[in-house]
């Protein structure tokens, strides 16, 4: 067997994998507690474990998946300085017959993972784990895995899993709730992931799958794009220079919209290069005439978070009576519930949705303010891969940071002003170095 195609693949004995080739029987590791009819125990795996390196040189010599692993982790909800490195993090498991199991190469920082390390989100997102568990008890949440979206190798499958096989290279998404892939293992539903194309490298490929299935949600699910054509609808797009304004922009121009999107001048070239109709630098002093003499809008996409308060003033660019939507992706809801508990929250919820849209007289005019939020689907995935397959989606990066360097990543998301996405990659000397930590 070639030293550097040697992979390694899962295979429990009530839940028959791939064929595998070197074999050992990981004793240690536990099952999660919730799922599904597979009763394997950690004592029924069989691991086959790897005897080299890739030939680019950025995967760790200790490959073999074991019980233990690498992950930066929170173990409580804090600031991004208290995130540990260690080598002892419990390793994922495959609990369906859909999962993959992932050695991850790289992986992205969103702003959500900064918010999350301080807490954001985990009063809705402890009960879905909750839900998902069937318990009564509030789950245990730390340590707690960050990030979202990854790119790495598939080195087992479940028996439902046909369109990957083990060693495939994929870039994949992680649900908010799941424990995530800022670690050496991740383990997802097959239809979250996408064979990587093969002239995008780990970290462009890593970068692509959260923020452009928000997008991807945002517009189709939330804008109404999924049962409405595209084609010739007016777009704005605020805030065009980050990772969710990148994707908006050359999705809608792949969908036929005009796009007429929003940034600061430092932005403009990389803007540029998506291919929206029109770009406004939001600082100039004459923005809001120009907004107004792109308009009306049938979809305004705030991508750059702006504060609730000023939605307002961006409501009477909405076309009239013609379905219109102003979506925001920052939504009160997962604040809310932080703040006020679930039911609590659930009923500031449905204020903080209503006032806004009689306020600024949207729902007069036969427009809405929506909520949009990032919700993975299979068809999704499966759009934005084949897009990347056909260079029909650039995805920019503005900076890499090493795995040990994981924390100085969060901190320049946590900056903002991002041109692009912040990706980490998982080198060989990091990971080397993090298995020498606790
Ligand atoms: N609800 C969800 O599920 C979900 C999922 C993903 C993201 N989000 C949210 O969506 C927003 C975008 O996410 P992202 O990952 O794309 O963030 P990002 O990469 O940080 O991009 C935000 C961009 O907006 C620009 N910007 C800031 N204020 C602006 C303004 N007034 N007008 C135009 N552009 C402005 C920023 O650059 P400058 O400041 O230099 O102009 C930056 O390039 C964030 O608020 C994020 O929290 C929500």
């Amino acid at each position: 067997m070639s030293k550097s195609n040697t992979i390694f693949s899962l295979v429990f004995r009530s839940f028959p994998i791939s064929p595998s080739r070197n074999t050992f029987v990981a004793r240690t590791i536990r099952r999660r507690t919730f799922t599904s009819s597979y009763s394997a125990t950690a004592d029924d795996m069989t691991v086959d474990i790897p005897t080299t390196d890739d030939k680019s040189g950025t995967t760790p010599t200790q490959t073999a998946w074991s019980s233990k692993m690498i992950a930066w982790q929170a173990h409580s909800y804090n600031t991004v300085d208290d995130l540990v490195l260690t080598s002892n993090a419990r390793s994922p498991t495959m609990v369906e017959a859909n999962e993959v199991l992932v050695r991850v190469k790289a992986s992205s920082v969103n702003p959500l993972d900064v918010l999350m390390a301080e807490g954001f989100g985990q009063v809705l997102l402890g009960t879905i784990r909750q839900a998902q568990k069937m318990s009564l008890h509030k789950p245990v949440e730390f340590p707690l895995t960050l990030g979202r979206d990854f790119c790495g190798e598939i080195i087992a499958k479940g028996v439902k899993v046909k369109s990957f096989n083990v060693g495939d290279v994929v870039m994949g998404v992680v649900p908010p709730f799941q424990q995530g892939c800022h670690s050496e293992f991740v383990a997802v539903p097959a239809g979250l992931v996408a064979k990587k194309p093969d002239h995008l490298t780990n970290e462009e490929a890593a970068g692509l799958l959260y923020t452009g299935m928000t997008a991807w949600s945002a517009l189709k699910l939330f804008g109404g794009l999924y049962v409405m054509k595209a084609t010739n609808k007016n777009v704005l797009v605020i805030g065009g220079s980050g990772g969710v304004g990148n994707c908006a922009i050359q999705l809608l121009k792949h969908w036929g919209a005009k796009v007429t999107t929003t940034c600061d001048s430092t932005a403009i070239n990389l803007v540029k290069s998506l291919g929206p109709d029109n770009i406004i630098d939001y600082t100039a002093k004459d923005a809001k005439q120009q907004l107004e003499e792109h308009g009306k809008y049938d979809i305004i996409l705030d991508a750059a978070g702006i504060s609730y308060n000023k939605i307002g003033s961006y409501t009477p660019l909405l076309k009239e009576w013609s379905y219109a939507a102003f979506i925001t992706l920052r939504s009160p809801i997962l604040h809310n519930t932080d703040s006020y508990g679930f039911v609590g929250g659930m009923f500031k919820n449905a204020i903080d949705l209503l006032i806004p849209n009689i306020l600024s007289g949207a729902v007069f005019k036969g427009s809405t303010i929506r909520w949009g939020t990032f919700i993975p689907v299979e068809c999704g995935v499966k759009e934005l891969a084949k897009l990347a397959e056909e260079k029909k989606i650039l995805i920019p990066l503005e900076k890499t940071f090493k795995f040990i360097d994981l924390k100085d990543a969060y901190k320049r998301v946590q900056e903002g002003h991002l041109r692009g996405k912040v990706v980490i990659t998982f080198d060989k000397p990091s990971m080397d170095k993090a298995r020498l930590t606790n």
